[in-house]
């Protein structure tokens, strides 16, 4: 009975996302399926403004669907929403983590010698600007290879070029750890006190099937009392109108991106909501059996992927990966291609179903 049940919110959650009648959408690393209802949600705040401007109204309508937004996100990193502060990508909240550091010359950062621009980035202006040492060793390696010079680990989550998950050992560590979420968040479940991170930066617009321009970060009370705010507006300050001697949040809202506009949370907190309405546990479980299907059926057809765990992305062997992704969107099949690596991505969410698996596998035939 509870499988059947489970079996009926599935697939009425695929239901939700209209561009799946048309193509085997496998792109959530990118930018997951958008839900009908979450765009409907976006509309309603629109047509409100429309109708009635934007006035006191208007401000206190945004600050509830801040809040709800950063409960729902707080409920996807398993924490409490003081911890969670409000940004518009996972690059913004690690660079807010990273520069908040203020790191010099004697110090260093460990990462992962397979990391995306987003974290790449905060890493190369910590360098350029402050001096500081960045060391690159494989995800297996990033806890024994911090040193006495190590003042953050920083490294995905889940890797998104081969969907290898970080090591637990990253638990242990002293030192303060950086999660790149961006391809962990609403793919695999996330518990930010079992990871024994200090900083879990995730999108909005990938896992959770967001719009884009969100995203969240968790910081832990220890680190964040740590972390200068250089930026501050409105939304950090405690008491914005006490001039020069504002004070910022306590919580995390210190953290929060300077401008979030209703539509786009009211469609981010709509999605999260699509999805938790078929349980988390189910929407896990069913995404990353669907992969490891996936990556058994392209092993036997001489595509053996790339190694990975358990986790939502297959990467897999392309003679042209380009040129590939190309003619298999022409069948209307959506994978993208890793620019440094001879691969194609496949991203399977629990929206996705054996039907969007076969038309890839025979897309790639033809
Ligand atoms: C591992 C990883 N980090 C960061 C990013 C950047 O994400 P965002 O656009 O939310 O900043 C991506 C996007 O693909 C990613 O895969």
């Amino acid at each position: 009975m509870r499988v059947f049940s489970r079996f009926v919110s599935l697939s009425a959650l695929r239901a939700e996302f209209p561009v799946l009648g048309r193509l085997a959408y496998l792109n959530a690393g990118t930018d997951g399926p958008l839900a009908a209802r979450a765009v409907a949600a976006a509309g309603r705040e629109l047509q409100r403004e429309l109708e009635q401007g934007r006035a006191q109204h208007h401000f206190e309508r945004r600050g509830e669907l801040t809040d709800s937004l950063r409960a729902a996100y707080a409920r996807t990193l398993a924490c409490d929403p003081a911890d969670v502060a409000l940004t518009t990508s996972t690059t913004e909240g690690i660079a807010q983590t990273i520069g908040g550091l203020q790191l010099g010359a004697a110090d260093e950062i460990v990462t992962s010698d397979e990391e995306h621009p987003g974290l790449l980035g905060a890493l190369a202006a910590a360098r350029e600007l402050h001096g500081v040492r960045i060391r690159e060793v494989p995800l297996s390696q990033v806890a024994e290879a911090s040193g006495p010079r190590t003042r953050l680990v920083a490294c995905s989550h889940v890797g998104w070029m081969s969907g290898c998950l970080a090591p637990a050992e990253l638990a242990e560590l002293d030192v303060p750890v950086l999660l790149d979420g961006a391809q962990g968040v609403g793919a695999v479940a996330v518990d930010v006190g079992a990871l024994g991170c200090d900083a879990y930066a995730g999108a909005g617009q990938k896992w959770l099937c967001g719009p884009d321009g969100t995203g969240m970060l968790y910081v832990s009370p220890g680190l964040r009392e740590r972390l200068a705010v250089p930026r501050r507006g409105y939304p950090n300050l405690a008491d914005p109108d006490a001039g020069l001697e504002a004070l910022m949040h306590e919580d995390a809202r210190r953290l929060d991106t300077l401008s979030l506009n209703a539509e786009t949370v009211a469609c981010a907190l709509a999605a999260v909501e699509v999805l938790e309405s078929a349980g988390w546990a189910a929407v896990h479980e069913r995404a990353r059996s669907l992969a490891r299907s996936l990556a058994e059926q392209l092993a036997e057809r001489g595509r053996q992927p790339a190694p990975r765990d358990d986790t939502t992305l297959v990467s897999f062997p392309s003679p042209d990966p380009e040129a590939e992704r190309e003619r298999l969107a022409e069948q209307g099949v959506i994978v993208r291609n890793i620019p440094s690596r001879p691969w194609l991505r496949a991203s399977v969410g629990a929206w996705n179903d054996e039907g969007d698996l076969d038309r890839l596998l025979e897309a790639l035939l033809t």
